[in-house]
């Protein structure tokens, strides 16, 4: 199994929630025939379930903290195991260095490449202001906590992506159908 991992990546200007992640993976589920995981929603899922783990998870992400990776991990692991299909996307994770070493290390299964959203903090803070779903983090003291969390935590996994030649660069800050294109020209060749 050789799941593409899309992640958001990170520069002095950029952050990674609401560059257009969950948009673009369903694109890229409608014309490459992807399944889309993403970790966020999974773990949504998680804490309306009822599970032990459910408040715990609900509060982490009130305050736009990372949850423990053995959690996110099992959830992934669980959504690829009950799928036929081969190729999957995995939206918002890794997240941290942890969640990469231990998501590696538990499922031996590392990504083809990474997507990199790149995309402005003010245009981010716009779009996830208007984003409308409901989500209990989409509020402006969350969304600052979220930027600063994905700041301090997720550089490293981009530069460990990096150092291994597997990050692609999207300018996400477009209209959602240009950044598609740009999404496209890579999928296109290895589909
Ligand atoms: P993420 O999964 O990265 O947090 P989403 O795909 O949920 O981001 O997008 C966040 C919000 O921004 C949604 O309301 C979505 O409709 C909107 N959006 C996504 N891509 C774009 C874009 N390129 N331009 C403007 N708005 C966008
Ligand atoms: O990716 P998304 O914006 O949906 O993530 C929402 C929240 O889910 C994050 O702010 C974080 O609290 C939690 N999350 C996590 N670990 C991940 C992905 C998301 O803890 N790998
Ligand atoms: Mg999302």
């Amino acid at each position: 199994m050789t799941p593409h991992l899309i992640v958001s990546y990170l520069t002095s200007r950029a952050g990674g929630p609401g560059s257009g992640k969950g948009t673009q993976c369903a694109n890229i589920v409608e014309h490459f025939g992807y399944t889309h995981l993403s970790a966020g929603d999974l773990l949504r899922a998680e804490a309306q379930s009822g599970s032990k783990n459910g408040t715990m998870i609900e509060n982490m992400m009130s305050e736009g903290v990372i949850v423990p990776s053995e959690i996110t991990i099992k959830l992934l692991e669980k959504a690829m195991l009950e799928n036929e299909n081969d190729k999957f996307l995995i939206d918002g994770f890794p997240r941290n260095e942890e969640n990469r070493a231990a998501f590696e290390s538990i499922t031996g299964i590392e990504p083809e490449f990474v997507l990199f959203f790149d995309c402005s903090e003010e245009e981010m803070e716009r779009r996830l202001l208007t984003r409308n779903q409901g989500r209990v983090d989409d509020n402006i003291d969350t969304i600052r906590k979220r930027f600063k969390v994905f700041l301090e935590s997720s550089l490293d996994v981009i530069n460990y992506y990096n150092s291994k030649g597997k990050v692609k660069k999207i300018d996400a800050g477009k209209p959602a159908g240009e950044v598609f294109e740009a999404v496209k020209a890579v999928f296109a060749p290895i589909r």
